[in-house]
């Protein structure tokens, strides 16, 4: 079978697709051949060595596929031979075939295509995560999602208006007109100028409710000083430590020396909560994620789960893949095609 091989860590250059040996299917696992797999930023921070919960290269990356079973381990219900299925892999999945466990592996709905379907697990899953379970984002509520365009992003946005949320988000200029259209209520440019002041105003001062904030060291702090009372901030990503090379690892430096501290008397006497989030170290939660799973793909049969894929890129396509992610190009999902 082919994967796809981060070789070392540093550019693009550094993704290679090779054979390997086809997987072998242990008790309680099956055998998927992938017909999606999702493309996350923490396979970009991965590549470019930030990303602490990586294997060691050479690895294959990849949290979450669609495609059909082919194999059965022992133990498994028979009644998921060659069935349609979505899938979270610890790492692996941008393979053409996959050893998952029946735990984390769901029915496909019909209404998707196996691109549609790769674009949830992570994105809805940390969405969830962050809005209805730690964030408790209720009807009335305002949210701030920062990154609105990018696949969280829009995640976020779907729950947002299903819990019936006033939303603000910040994205860059050229997704805004896309976000208006599913729904974003105030979208705002955080590239050319400060997000803050403009925050602000449309709050009348006042803040939001929740904030889910993915860039990470000082602008937690910003994040942070932008909640209404009874307001919550959760931190789930450094996106802005990525670079390549010397640079990546000085942004990661910064990130550390400038990451805030919250000190109990302030979030008592300022009303706040904060929270951090990291989906990857949930593996031994498996009930749990699949209660919010299914909560989600009952969303799609219910039409409040809508997930937008971008573009897909062939396996031979990742470098290309990667760097539309890096330079900020993808609006929603990033599938790979084997
Ligand atoms: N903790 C968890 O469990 C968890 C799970 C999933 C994702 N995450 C984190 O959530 C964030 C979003 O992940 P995603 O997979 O959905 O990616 P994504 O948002 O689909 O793609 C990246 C987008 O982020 C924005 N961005 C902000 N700073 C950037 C930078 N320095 N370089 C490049 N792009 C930057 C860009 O959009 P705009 O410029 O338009 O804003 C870009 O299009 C990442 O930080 C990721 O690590 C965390």
């Amino acid at each position: 079978m082919r994967q796809i091989v981060t070789t070392s860590t540093g550019g693009i250059e550094a993704m290679k697709v090779e054979q390997r040996p086809d997987p072998v299917a242990n008790p309680g696992e099956v055998i998927v051949r992938v017909r999606a797999a999702g493309l996350n930023f923490a396979d970009i921070l991965a590549r470019q060595g930030l990303y602490p919960d990586a294997p060691p290269t050479p690895c294959v990356m990849g949290y979450e596929i669609s495609g059909v079973v082919e194999e059965l381990g022992e133990g498994v219900n028979s009644d998921f031979a060659g069935k349609s299925v979505v899938a979270l892999t610890r790492f692996g999945g941008q393979s053409e075939l996959v050893a998952v466990k029946a735990t984390q592996m769901f029915g496909k709905p019909e209404g998707l295509t196996f691109e549609q379907a790769a674009a949830i697990p992570v994105n809805y899953l940390t969405a969830y995560a962050l809005l209805v379970v730690m964030g408790s984002l209720h009807e009335g509520e305002s949210v701030l999602i920062h990154n609105a365009g990018g696949g969280v992003g829009l995640a976020a946005l779907d729950i947002a208006k299903k819990v019936g949320a006033l939303s603000f988000g910040t994205a860059s200029p050229g997704k805004h007109k896309f976000l208006k259209e599913r729904g974003l209520d105030h979208p705002i440019d955080y590239r050319t100028q400060d997000w803050q002041p403009i925050l602000r105003e449309l709050t009348d001062n006042r803040g939001v409710d929740l904030i889910i904030d993915p860039i990470g060291g000082k602008h937690w702090r910003k994040s942070y000083a932008s909640l209404r009372h009874t307001g919550r901030l959760g931190m789930f990503g450094v996106s802005t430590a990525s670079a390549t090379g010397i640079k990546g690892k000085i942004n990661l430096l910064k990130v550390a020396i400038q990451t805030p501290w919250f000190h109990p008397f302030a979030l008592l006497s300022k009303n706040r909560g904060v929270f951090g989030l990291n989906l990857g170290h949930l593996w031994h939660e498996p009930e749990k994620v699949a209660v919010w799973m299914r909560d989600i793909l009952r969303g799609v049969e219910e039409d409040w789960v809508r997930p937008y894929v971008d573009r897909p890129f062939s396996f031979d396509e990742v470098g290309e893949a990667h760097k539309y992610l890096e330079e900020r190009k993808n609006i929603g999902k990033v599938v790979l095609i084997p």
